[in-house]
């Protein structure tokens, strides 16, 4: 330990103000992503709930609402090279708010993405479709940035929301995938494992038309 260790240590705990300032901001910036996260769950349930009564199918089989914790955000914001200033990663990092919304059928994921983004609050900003076109890797969903609107005492607030829907299938692949390379780079995975990761996607995805035609067969088109 070095003589001015101590000391810096002890400099450190007499700005407990300056500490509880940082806290306050931070919690005040995640606030409105959190309401406008439970804005868009509202909306999914309710789409879930009424498709569910009209007897037409669930299409939506589990949904997962997440916030990025602040250290997520931090290392993001390193990997782009975005200043941590609150305008800047309010700007920069538009997945804060993030929801995946897991469907039985690839027409689920269109059906349920149409009926979230023609709600005239919703204001869809981005569609990124890797189940049109696939990830290199064979990574497939439906990737869709929304801005839905928070009302504050004072303000009312455009709030993203990263939406991700994709099939059970798909869901299944990507979870594994994520698993299997977690905390491993994958230029160091072995090219042959990479190409069969990749083969395991297009067979999901086999299974995804597979289970399509055989519901189309027994209930005929929704
Ligand atoms: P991020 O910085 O990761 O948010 O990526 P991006 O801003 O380029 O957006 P993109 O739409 O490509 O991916 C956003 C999110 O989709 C990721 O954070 C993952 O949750 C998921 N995702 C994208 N690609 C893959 C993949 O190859 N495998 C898995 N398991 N998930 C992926
Ligand atoms: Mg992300």
């Amino acid at each position: 330990m070095t003589t001015d260790q101590p000391r810096q240590i002890a400099r450190r705990e007499q700005q407990p103000d300056t500490w509880h300032q940082h806290v306050t901001d931070l919690n005040h910036f995640l606030m409105v992503y959190k309401f406008g996260l439970a804005e868009i769950n509202t909306k999914i349930t309710i789409l879930a709930e009424e498709l569910t009564h009209r007897g037409t199918g669930n299409p939506i089989e589990h949904v997962n609402p997440r916030l990025k914790t602040p250290a997520s955000i931090t290392a993001k914001a390193h990997r782009l090279g975005c200043p941590l200033t609150f305008d800047d990663l309010r700007a920069r990092i538009r997945d804060i708010a993030g929801i995946r919304v897991v469907c039985g059928f690839v027409s689920d994921v269109y059906t349920v993405a149409n009926m979230l983004t023609r709600q005239p609050d919703v204001n869809l900003v981005v569609t990124k479709d890797y189940i049109a076109k696939p990830k290199p890797n064979g990574y497939r969903s439906l990737h869709l940035i929304v801005e839905i609107p928070v009302f504050m005492s004072d303000r009312v607030v455009a709030v993203p929301v990263e939406v991700q829907l994709r099939t059970v299938a798909m869901d299944f692949w990507a979870s594994l995938e994520h698993k299997i390379y977690y905390k491993h780079d994958p230029d160091v995975v072995p090219p042959r494992l990479r190409d069969e990761l990749t083969a395991a996607a297009e067979d999901a995805a086999r299974l995804d038309v597979r289970m399509e035609r055989l519901h189309r067969e027994i209930h005929g088109p929704r």
